[in-house]
């Protein structure tokens, strides 16, 4: 593994009681809610799924509630350990990304929630997770997209670490944020069809009330017609049979 994968690795494992504990409080779980619908849009409900960079657990737990069941996969076994009491019908594994230790045609759709900016690789994730999918399987990411906002985050999260400040995300990992242009063309070039890119998520849950509530009202409007102000990248597509 390299040096930045330990780090993020590292990072996970001291935060994960910290990430959970905020995704439990409301503006957490609305925030998780709405990207959690998004991509529950895109792929079938009731089967199996692979879901890279799992953290804990999060989305595989909402799967679950749409009575389906998966793997989650995650460099962090600090994460790991709160997905596995948090999911029951699913299990987990550590591991990268970038390199799946699953079977071809395992999967009925794969998934990934704001972990694709900390992938090193990401033509090698969307390879593999087009070769663990069945065909006609289905391929649905949510992450950080690229953005006026998103651009100074990685100074951001630079000057975050040289003056010790401890929050959630905050670190310099090599991250890297995507424009719809950019990951089409990665989808395509994996071998993906039926490519859908939107941007999704106006109210972030680092927003303090009244903002956050307000945010929250204005978030369809945003996503429908200044679809540039949201900042997270939706990107799902199909393994044509
Ligand atoms: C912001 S958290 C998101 C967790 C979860 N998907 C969620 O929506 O709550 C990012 C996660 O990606 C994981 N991660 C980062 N790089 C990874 C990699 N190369 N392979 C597997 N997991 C990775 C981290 O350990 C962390 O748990």
């Amino acid at each position: 593994m390299s040096g930045t994968h330990e780090k993020v690795q590292q990072h996970y494992d001291d935060i994960a009681e910290l990430y959970d504990s905020r995704y439990n409080q409301s503006r957490g779980k609305a925030y998780y809610r709405h990207i959690s619908r998004h991509v529950l849009a895109r792929i079938p409900h009731g089967k199996r799924i692979l879901d890279l960079g799992c953290g804990t657990g999060l989305f595989l737990k909402a799967y679950e509630e749409q009575g389906g069941c998966g793997t989650g996969l995650d460099i962090s076994r600090g994460m790991l350990d709160k997905a596995r009491s948090r999911c029951t019908a699913s299990d987990v594994t550590l591991g990268n990304a970038e390199i799946l230790p699953f079977r071809n045609d395992s999967f009925d759709a794969v998934t990934s929630l704001l972990a694709f900016s900390y992938v090193h690789r990401p033509e090698d994730l969307l390879s593999e997770a087009w070769r663990v999918l069945r065909p006609g399987g289905s391929l649905a990411i949510c992450t950080l997209g690229k953005h006026f906002l998103t651009s100074g985050l990685p100074a951001v999260y630079t000057v975050a670490e040289v003056i010790k400040l401890r929050r959630i995300g905050m670190g310099a990992f090599g991250e890297r944020y995507y424009d719809r242009s950019e990951m089409t063309g990665l989808l395509e070039d994996a071998g993906f069809s039926e490519i859908t890119i939107n941007r999704c998520s106006f109210a972030h849950l680092n927003l303090v009330d009244p903002l956050f509530g307000l945010a929250k009202k204005l978030e369809p409007i945003v996503e429908e017609k200044i679809p540039h102000l949201a900042y997270n990248i939706l990107a799902s597509g199909k393994k044509t049979p």
